[in-house]
């Protein structure tokens, strides 16, 4: 089965094509950080329009460099949500389109449950069951996965996520967009020793998280500081950063004695930094538990998750659903499991 994949859930455009006997034969990005920076953030109706311009382009040259016939093509997935509704239509509507022009099934993937499976693309995969950290810039969740589709909620951020603390402190410091990256290599130069800050909700029991109160005491923390020199700042995001590390694997260590599963996998934009990978593996160690993560180039956005949960997926449908419908928000405790 070959599957083209297409992701526009935010700010950056992916396209790429899944074989089940040859595996991924194309796998296409484009980053918008560049339209975005200005504006420290995503602009979600330019984010729309940019998807508009590259998603065909992109889909032409995936086929071209994999010697793909759009008749080759057994489906087509596309993310349906969570994420931005506009940049969300992009993606549904091409891939419904094309899907009815050829007369070939089109599916929605859920983006978190692509960020998952990422961990699958490759030749040592994880086996299930086992607990599944998902950190990116919308998702802070524990998660106890049973087989590929069957997840079961361990604990979530109430507020902010864990990405969204790290962008938004990054802005604080006059960071460039995304804040993570940028706070992980300031956070290089910091001192361990000069502040310590909140580990929220750890003093209880539980496996909920909260990041809006350290972000909160970050920002307070600068404010008390007349003219904040760079040292002072890299201070800071050494302080934020350890801090939102150590609480991570203060509940990842609670999820692993409870549920007492074998391994750990980790997925999402934040699980690309460094020094929380170190963290996880000391723990790794301790506990005698495997760890798991997608290639780094997985980690973020892109194309192959979409395409490869679609791949997954397909083999179950059997009615096709062609209306073009996003979810901007959608637990992903409501995806059916996937038969092996
Ligand atoms: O998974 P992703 O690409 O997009 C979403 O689904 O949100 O994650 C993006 C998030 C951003 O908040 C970004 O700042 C964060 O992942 N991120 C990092 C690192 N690389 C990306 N956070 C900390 N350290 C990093 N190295
Ligand atoms: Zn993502």
């Amino acid at each position: 089965m070959r599957v083209l994949g297409i992701e526009t859930s935010c700010d950056e455009t992916g396209v790429a094509i899944y074989d089940s006997d040859q595996g991924l034969v194309s796998d296409l990005l484009y980053s918008q950080v560049e339209l975005h920076e200005r504006y420290g953030g995503v602009v979600p109706e330019l984010a729309s329009r940019d998807h508009i311009i590259k998603c065909l382009p992109m889909i032409d040259l995936a086929l071209r460099e994999s010697n793909t016939r759009f008749e080759d093509l057994d489906g087509i997935a596309f993310t349906q949500g969570p994420g931005l509704v506009g940049a969300l239509l992009v993606g549904a509507s091409i891939a419904q389109s094309l899907a009815l022009a050829l007369n070939i099934p089109a599916i929605g993937i859920h983006h978190m449950e692509g960020h998952l499976l990422a961990s699958q693309l490759t030749s040592k995969p994880p086996e299930y069951p086992f607990v599944a950290l998902l950190i990116s810039g919308g998702h802070t969740q524990l998660m106890a996965c049973h087989q590929a589709g069957s997840y079961e909620l361990l604990g979530e951020s109430i507020d902010d996520a864990a990405g969204e603390a790290f962008d938004k402190t990054a802005k604080m410091l006059g960071l460039k967009y995304p804040g993570g990256p940028e706070i992980e290599k300031l956070a290089k130069q910091g001192a361990t020793d000069r502040f310590t800050f909140p580990r929220p909700m750890t003093s209880k029991p539980g496996l909920d998280f909260s990041f809006s109160g350290l972000k909160t005491h970050t920002r307070n923390t600068l404010a008390a500081i007349e003219r904040p020199t760079d040292q002072d700042k890299a201070d800071i995001a050494r302080a934020f950063q350890d801090a939102a590390i150590d609480t991570i694997r203060i509940k990842c260590e609670r999820s692993l004695i409870s549920t007492r599963l074998p391994s750990l996998v980790i997925a999402g934009g934040v699980s690309a930094n460094q020094s929380l990978r170190k963290c996880l593996a000391e723990l790794a160690i301790k506990h005698n538990v495997e760890i798991f993560y997608p290639e780094l180039k997985f980690c973020t956005d892109n194309g192959a998750m979409i395409a490869y949960t679609g791949a997954l997926r397909l083999k179950n449908v059997t009615t096709q659903n062609q209306s073009i419908q996003v979810r901007p928000r959608w637990p992903m405790t409501e995806l059916e499991a996937i038969s092996p």
